[in-house]
């Protein structure tokens, strides 16, 4: 199974030719999963406690990105998965295999084993830059405000906010390796050792089980963020379930993803269809790049009750050409 991403960003550190091949971990399962489809597997959450990063940062190349005034120090995730194939000592201080079954199989995710978190996609690029130049046009912020970003990977805009005044900043991400290598490392480079990472927390597993404990432990959030994570649309319940498991009831999400996934079945419409057919949440496109696969960052907010069921969430209309923050009238 194959699709292309097509990325033209400068910026991207992804696959630019942007064929990207996905292993499905559970073909060989097929009939005991005939429930599930091919919904990523319901990997229990784990709280990541330790940090991994001395040993780690000292093997790793780094490099310093901005926006505005916030400059973030995280690793290049430019040889990542190569570094994962060849470091057998680095192949010993973290469990890298489901890294390097999908490195050997030349895909760039081996679905329902590693997710594709060791690379930094475009939309998480674009939601960053947004959190820094466009949300106060919104009106909305982050000082205090409590975030949990899903599927984090590197986890930049969740970075952008904990350096940013976030009061307390979760990181979620189907894979415990990309937490270890890549999200803890890049939170300790950017905090240089100052008392923010102290409001961090990190959870690896699937988003099914993170309601679980977000349950357990009444965790809420005043901004979810996540990017590109909608490419698989057998993942839409649970990702919209857990939306409505942890958003405070004033609380705002910020959704960045490419209009379609080739190949895969992912895409915006097919999203907000089923944001719509939930009737839980309101949705705006705030913000919109035309340019190759076109991209959007969706503003996703509860519905009032009395609302509920009576207004579809509504995406991008088919002519929008720029990118600039959008208050279209087929938006609710
Ligand atoms: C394509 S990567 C995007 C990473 C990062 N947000 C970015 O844009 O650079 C998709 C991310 O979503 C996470 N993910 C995918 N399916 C998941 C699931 N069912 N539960 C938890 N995380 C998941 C993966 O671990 C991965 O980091």
């Amino acid at each position: 199974m194959s699709f292309a991403f097509n990325f033209e960003d400068p910026n991207s550190e992804c696959s630019v030719e942007g064929s990207l091949r996905v292993e499905n971990a559970h073909k060989k399962d097929q009939e005991s999963l005939s429930d599930h489809g091919s919904q990523t597997k319901r990997k229990p959450t784990v709280e990541m406690k330790e940090f991994y990063g001395e040993e780690i940062v000292k093997k790793l190349t780094l490099k310093s990105l901005e926006f505005g005034d916030c400059m973030l120090r995280i690793v290049d995730t430019s040889c990542l998965e190569q570094m994962v194939l060849n470091d057998k000592e680095l192949q010993k201080l973290l469990d890298t295999s489901h890294v390097l079954q999908a490195v050997c199989s030349h895909s760039d995710l081996v679905s329902g084993s590693y997710e594709g978190g060791l690379k930094i996609w475009e939309c998480a690029f674009d939601l960053t830059e947004f959190l820094s130049t466009k949300l106060q046009g919104l009106s909305l912020g982050i000082k205090d405000k409590s975030v949990l970003e899903l599927g984090c990977g590197a986890g930049l805009p969740a970075l952008f906010c904990l350096k940013s005044g976030a009061k307390q900043v979760h990181f979620q991400d189907y894979n415990e390796e990309v937490l270890k290598l890549l999200t803890c490392v890049n939170v300790r480079l950017s905090t240089e050792n100052t008392d923010l990472e102290e409001r961090c927390r990190y959870f690896a597993g699937d988003w099914s089980s993170f309601s679980d404990l977000s349950d357990r432990e009444k965790l809420k959030y005043d901004i979810i963020l996540t990017a590109e994570t909608i490419y698989n649309e057998e993942n839409y319940s649970k990702l919209h379930a857990l939306f409505d498991a942890v958003l405070k009831e004033n609380g705002f999400i910020l959704l960045a993803a490419k209009s379609y996934y080739f190949g895969v079945g992912g895409s915006i419409e097919g999203f907000l269809e089923y944001v719509g057919s939930m009737g839980m949440f309101s949705s705006e496109t705030v913000h919109t790049v035309a340019k190759g696969v076109p991209r959007y960052i969706l503003l996703l907010k509860r519905m009032e009750k009395n609302h509920q069921e009576e207004v579809p969430a509504s995406g991008p209309e088919d002519n929008q050409t720029d990118s600039s923050v959008t208050t279209s009238s087929n938006i609710t």
